[in-house]
């Protein structure tokens, strides 16, 4: 069923529609194993209402597997709403969505996601109370990105030091596709600790910006992926690892946060094959849902989540040794490794 892994079945999938504000959106809760199905909600312009059932549901077993690894004592579950054509009552839809997450009880928590923000889920507050991601006056909370990036960005350090024997970031060429939220925050980090940036975005106003802040090198949206550096963030959208592009790609580590950028498991062979490290996006860019989970729970504060999230480099160092010991691909130790969590915590 549309092109998804046969283990892969949903407990609940909600169509939920209301003409009132023309909202259309696919709700998939994936796995309550380890508690409420944790995941964002993305409004997007899709191609056909399958195409945003099998993201929904691509999404929501991505985020099981993340939660998992994460050992947050969440599910996963994702939500996308198909965004009205022309002109639409924003506030309205996003209310009328929120009903829809109230009819689930809690089984289904929400949060930002592409084309989402954090005016979106404040909103959504007065009609249900599972939703996260939300700034408050002097307590933890809203925009997870900061924190996704961070996730990415140890990830990126731990994979240089291990895969790449590199000591430390000075001089390491990244190119990063995307400088969206998650991309942005990135390129300071990597910047910071003093890699040499190549950066490509479809808006070529953040691509300037980029060039001016941090010195780096534009690259052509088409180019991106098979430029010449040492490590490649795809940090734009899904399946941007495929038959077309992994055979170009010169970089020996892939780490970024983009979800499902493997477009099929067989990219993620075609890539060791190829001697690139990919480090599974769901175990690298854990950092957003850890924040929104701690602020759900309301035991948010900054230093005890960047602490928790800075743990995914340990995580991105056991996967390498247990993928040493299984002579197999990062990409299948980890599903293994996800799946196996995928009971609730003790
Ligand atoms: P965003 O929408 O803020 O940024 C995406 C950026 O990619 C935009 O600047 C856009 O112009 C650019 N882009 C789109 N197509 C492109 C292309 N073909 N080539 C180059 N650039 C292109 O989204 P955000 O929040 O930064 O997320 C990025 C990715 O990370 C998404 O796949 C998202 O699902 C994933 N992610 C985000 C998290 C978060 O905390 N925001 C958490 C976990 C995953």
């Amino acid at each position: 069923l549309f092109g998804l892994p046969e283990q892969a079945p949903h407990e609940r999938v909600l169509l939920a529609t209301d003409p009132a504000t023309g909202l259309k959106a696919i709700l998939a809760v994936h796995s309550t194993a380890r508690g409420p199905a944790f995941g964002g909600c993305r409004l997007w312009h899709y191609e056909s209402e399958a195409a945003a059932l099998n993201d929904a549901l691509r999404l929501s077993q991505g985020m099981s597997l993340k939660n998992a690894l994460a050992d947050l004592p969440f599910g996963g579950g994702k939500a996308v709403i198909l965004k009205p054509e022309g002109q639409f009552d924003r506030p309205a839809l996003f209310a009328a969505f929120g009903r829809a997450v109230q009819s689930l009880n809690g089984a289904y928590i929400t949060a930002e996601d592409v084309g989402t923000t954090t005016a979106d889920m404040r909103g959504m507050q007065a009609v249900t109370p599972y939703v996260s991601g939300i700034p408050r006056e002097g307590a933890f909370g809203g925009d997870p990105s900061p924190k996704t990036a961070w996730g990415v960005f140890v990830s990126i350090r731990a994979g240089a030091r291990l895969v790449l024997g590199r000591s430390s970031l000075e001089g390491v060429r990244v190119a990063l596709q995307g400088l969206g939220a998650v991309g942005w925050h990135l390129a300071e980090f990597l910047h910071q600790a003093g890699a040499k940036l190549v950066v490509a975005d479809v808006d070529t106003a953040k691509v300037e910006r980029a060039v001016a802040q941090f010195g780096a090198v534009a690259a052509h949206v088409g180019e991106i992926l098979a430029a010449d550096v040492d490590v490649l963030a795809p940090c734009a959208l899904g399946a941007s690892l495929n038959e077309q592009t992994v055979p170009a790609i010169h970089a020996k580590l892939i780490a970024g946060a983009a979800n499902n950028q493997l477009a099929t498991p067989a990219d993620g062979d075609a890539l060791q094959r190829r001697g690139i490290c990919y480090l599974p996006d769901y175990l690298v860019n854990a950092g957003g849902i850890i924040s929104v989970a701690r602020e759900y729970r309301n035991e948010g504060e900054e230093q005890a989540v960047m602490a928790e999230v800075s743990k995914i480099a340990e995580r991105v160092e056991e996967l390498l040794q247990r993928v040493q010991a299984a002579d197999s691909t990062p990409a299948r130790v980890a599903d293994d490794w996800a799946r196996s969590k995928l009971v609730r915590p003790a």
